[in-house]
């Protein structure tokens, strides 16, 4: 099926370590979007699934530190709508574990192509901005960004 999510330049939130994750993760979703649809092959889904799972959990995690530590204003509501995804997410391991394939398909693609997409577009540009006005009165938070991206891409 050709659900692919495409990236975008006006997806790009200026702030390298988010943008490279998202990019990663999209790429992630396009593997597994292009092979699970009337899959045979159960256990590449599952796997990438969990990858995937993985991933956002991570990415999640690192944007909430980001906020944390630089005392984010709009920091409950951006969390709260990661935990929104997250039970999302649950649910459709719950869904794959029971089989159901290409349901799990379908939701995931347009979780990704409408909440994800919209979610970069408001909430992660929002929080972009506000770490870009920091970064000019904590000089440390450039480096702390740089220090992200050697933790995650290794440079
Ligand atoms: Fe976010």
């Amino acid at each position: 099926m050709g659900g692919e999510i495409k990236w975008e330049p006006d997806l790009e939130t200026g702030i390298k370590i988010i943008d490279r994750q998202h990019k990663e993760f999209f790429k992630l979703v396009n593997a597994l979007l292009n092979n699970s649809m009337g899959s045979k092959n159960k256990d590449f889904v599952l796997k990438a699934f969990n990858f995937l799972n993985f991933y956002i959990i991570e990415h999640f995690g690192m944007e909430e530190s980001l906020m944390t530590e630089n005392k984010y204003t709009s920091l409950r509501e951006h969390m709260g709508l990661h935990r929104y995804f997250r039970i999302e997410l649950e649910k459709l391991e719950a869904q794959l574990k029971g089989n159901h394939f290409d349901e799990v398909t379908i939701r995931l693609n347009y979780l990704m192509v409408n909440w994800f997409v919209n979610h970069i577009k408001v909430q992660d540009k929002k929080l972009a901005k506000f770490l870009q006005e920091e970064m000019k009165i904590n000089k440390s938070l450039s480096g702390r960004i740089a220090s992200l991206m050697k933790k995650f891409f290794g440079k």
